[in-house]
């Protein structure tokens, strides 16, 4: 039987693998070697050549890594995956690999800030053309397309908005001009949404987030298509060097095995509290997938299984009611980052997103009294009594 004849519940609980062959352990081993021993000098010239015949370094291949990267492809419907060191180091290598000189690239305008980067001021660096544009419109997106558009890249819900974007829209636009299609899903996980089954070609991951679940290890992930995730790793990952560390990759398939129950959770506790802080008299406006005052809700109810556990509201009395309410949180953490037990809140204008310019940053809906929430662990009734108490100090 093969690893994709099962549901993504046993995949991800059994990571997806047999047991070991060596020791027959029930755990996946963590192999912190930097290379391997080969038979013989045509061994070595053969495992050299392509990581599809064996092991030479790890930098470019390594079995617990390899592991990670299978299970992330089989839970999201892919043929191949790669794990990276982080999640940037995963979009740089995509973009970086599939991309040269006079190619062009579009990207939807609201986006983790260091894709942003990447997309806005590091490719054009470079010779890539490229146009930053809302997909919430989807003409707009069809008439940027050129004859030279290599990559079309997206993430949803977005960071830090929240806006949703129709994934098979964006995806049919990009297969009707011959580029590629790359999504981000770390906000939603594969237990929520299943980008491929949309017809994206390759999805990434910032596993540092969902995935990992406990804030304590980095990395990213791509998986799609062997033909081009075997240029990513022969090319990117063996020339560019964003590789996992075996032992991260061994805690995210930790993580795995706990990733839907975490998500089932974390979409009931963020739904409660956005509908806390919908009604509450001090905030300006909630934005959430899962409410239906949420503009494209009925976009999220589509391709979303659950609404996850990110959300984002507006304190009334702009900046300085918001550092008020940042700085007077007792249970939720003031701190950067999504997707482990702890509850975090977050200001993007001034700690995540200052480094994109003001203007573009506010017309992709980033205002000045943003606040990113990203639900944890704990009781429910606690984060929304501590949100209540720093409300009522704005
Ligand atoms: C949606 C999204 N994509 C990518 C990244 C980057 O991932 P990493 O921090 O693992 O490099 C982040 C980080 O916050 C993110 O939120």
């Amino acid at each position: 039987m093969s690893i994709y004849d099962f549901s993504s519940e046993t995949i991800a609980a059994r990571n997806g693998t047999e047991v070991d062959n060596a020791y027959k352990s029930m755990g996946i081993p963590i192999y912190m070697t930097n290379n391997y021993l080969f038979d013989d000098v045509q061994q070595g010239a053969d495992f050299c050549y392509s990581a599809d015949n064996g092991h030479c370094y790890t930098r470019i291949s390594n079995p617990t890594n390899d592991e990670l990267g299978k299970a992330l492809a089989a839970l999201e419907g892919a043929e191949y995956g790669i794990p990276f060191s982080t999640g940037v180091a995963a979009i740089s290598t995509l973009a970086l690999t599939l991309l040269k000189a006079g190619d062009h690239v579009i990207c939807d305008d609201t986006t983790y800030s260091a894709t942003a980067y990447i997309f806005r001021t590091l490719l054009p660096k470079f010779g890539v053309e490229s146009a930053i544009l809302n997909f919430a419109d989807y003409d707009a997106v069809e008439k940027a397309v050129k004859p030279n558009t290599k990559l079309i890249y997206f993430e949803t819900p977005c960071n830090p908005t929240m806006k949703v974007i129709d994934i098979a829209r964006i995806a049919r636009i990009a297969k009707s001009c011959g580029a590629v299609s790359a999504m981000d899903n770390t906000f939603a996980t594969p237990f929520i949404t299943k980008p491929i089954e949309l017809g994206v070609d390759v999805v990434m991951h910032s596993t540092t987030k969902f995935i990992c679940g406990h804030g304590d290890a980095m990395g990213g992930a791509l998986v799609g298509p062997k033909k081009i995730m075997e240029l990513i790793r022969e090319d990117g990952l063996k020339n560019l060097g964003g590789t996992a560390s075996p032992f991260n990759s061994f805690l995210m398939l930790r993580g795995l095995k706990t990733l839907e129950i975490r998500m089932d959770r974390l979409s009931a506790t963020a739904g409660q509290v956005a509908e806390f802080l919908e009604k509450h008299p001090k905030v300006e406006r909630v934005l959430y997938p899962g409410l239906p005052s949420h503009p494209q809700y009925e976009i999220a109810k589509k391709q979303m299984k659950k609404f996850g556990g990110l959300l984002t509201f507006e304190v009334k009395g702009g900046v300085k009611a918001g550092v008020t309410l940042m700085n007077s949180i007792r249970l939720c953490a003031l701190a950067v980052s999504l997707g482990e037990a702890n509850t975090l809140l977050q200001h993007p204008a001034s700690m995540t997103h200052w480094y994109v310019p003001k203007e573009a940053r506010e017309a992709s809906g980033i205002t000045d009294g943003l606040v990113r929430m990203a639900v944890g662990l704990e009781n429910p009734g606690e984060i929304i009594a501590d949100l209540k108490q720093a409300l009522e100090k704005c």
